[in-house]
């Protein structure tokens, strides 16, 4: 048996940034357009007419502040409202395995490994590109190593539990080092003329390079434990899939995005969350007292303020429990791992921290880790 480490990370930021009063002034140009070309139908009780979005509400409702887009001029046009990401053919990288390369070096580098030492690759997000290949084996070539890759899909929860499943293989000797990648690209499945959630995502990747604690070379987190859990619900959801094509080929179904009933996953998402980190807690004898810093899920500031409190029996510092999603906005899986590899250099040998996701499904994935060099 080995000891699973987290020796390095990488995040890829794309270079279009969506404020807040750009989103809006596109999304209420859009409704007007809208209520203007439905005049009529409106009018004679048809159809609602589209109301307008405020800055001030999605500051207020989720802490949202801007996001990051691989493009911004498809969204931001009234008359489109979806990005503009051409297909590529067969021979050019994929988007979702460019974008983790990136991220993926910059891992590599931190931790001071080739690529060509990697055991493995998990390509672990909330989308997937194409049904297959798998995104994660195109990334495998591209980054140059051998062994083995495979994709997986547990929406929100993905990266954590991504890092259950290497740090598990690591531990067991069937590998030496994985690498973990989130590349979400989730402004392709928002609907950005639904009020409600146009704000939510952002787009960006996320790497974690998991290897056995003895050969780090040099800082590095050891990974105490994982917990994951996972409970059915439609609460969060998105119905696109491999045989839309036989039954809905034409049509334009809202139900192909991002769905959700926000006010319900407030509702039930926050006591499972609470109730799973305590519990995970407990099992391993750390104390609210002995934890320095949680790295939440970034969806929506009230809720990780709640579950910080719950957590640590307390209002938590700033410093204790950082927020990116101010910046960010909600990049599903890839949040939590932003957070931690931002704010994490700073913590002392000894020091315990633990990253906890949690989204569609319901999932909720759980990592302690203790900062050793
Ligand atoms: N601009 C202005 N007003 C808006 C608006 C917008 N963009 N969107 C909604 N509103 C209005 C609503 O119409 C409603 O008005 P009413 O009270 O007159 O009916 C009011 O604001 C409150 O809407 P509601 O949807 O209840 O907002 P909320 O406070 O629940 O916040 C979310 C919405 C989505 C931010 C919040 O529910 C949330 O973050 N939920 C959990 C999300 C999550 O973790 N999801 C996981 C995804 S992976």
């Amino acid at each position: 048996m080995h000891i699973p480490a987290i020796t390095g990370t990488g995040v890829f930021t794309p270079d279009a940034v969506i404020t807040n009063d750009e989103l809006v002034k596109a999304f209420n140009a859009y409704a007007n357009r809208y209520n203007a070309e439905n005049a009529d139908e409106i009018a004679a009780g048809k159809l609602e007419a589209k109301p307008q979005s405020s800055a001030e509400f999605i500051v207020s409702a989720s802490g949202i502040e801007q996001r990051y887009v691989l493009d911004k001029t498809g969204v931001l046009d009234p008359a489109r409202m979806f990005p503009k990401l051409p297909g590529r053919t067969d021979d050019k990288p994929s988007y979702m395995a460019e974008m983790a390369v990136r991220a993926a070096t910059d891992a590599l580098d931190a931790a001071n490994v080739r690529a060509d030492e990697v055991d493995a690759i998990i390509c672990a997000a909330s989308n997937h590109e194409r049904a297959y290949p798998a995104i994660a084996i195109e990334i495998q070539k591209l980054i140059g190593c051998d062994g083995f890759a495979f994709d997986m899909n547990v929406a929100c929860s993905s990266a954590t539990f991504g890092i259950q499943a290497a740090a598990d293989m690591v531990r067991s000797g069937s590998i030496a080092k994985a690498l973990v990648v989130s590349p979400e690209i989730c402004s392709a499945h928002l609907e950005w003329r639904d009020r409600d959630c146009h704000f939510i995502f952002g787009d960006v990747c996320t790497a974690v390079l998991i290897e056995r604690a003895d050969d780090a070379k040099g800082s590095y987190f050891e990974i105490k434990s994982t917990r994951c859990a996972t409970q059915f619900s439609n609460n969060i959801r998105n119905n696109n899939g491999y045989l839309r094509r036989t039954h809905d080929q034409m049509e334009d179904r809202r139900d192909m995005q991002f769905m959700q009933n926000g006010r319900k996953v407030f509702k039930e998402v926050l006591p499972l969350v609470s109730q799973h980190i305590a519990d995970h807690m407990a099992d391993e004898g750390v104390r609210a007292a002995d934890l320095k810093r949680l790295w939440l899920h970034q969806a929506n500031k009230s809720m990780n303020d709640f579950i910080g409190k719950k957590v640590l029996g307390r209002t938590p510092a700033p410093d204790e429990q950082p927020n990116i999603l101010q910046d960010y906005a909600n990049t599903s899986s890839a949040g939590s791992i932003i957070a931690f590899s931002k704010y994490s250099n700073d913590l002392e040998p000894g020091d315990a921290g633990l990253i906890c996701s949690f989204g569609a499904g319901y999932s909720v994935g759980s990592v302690l880790l203790e900062k050793k060099r």
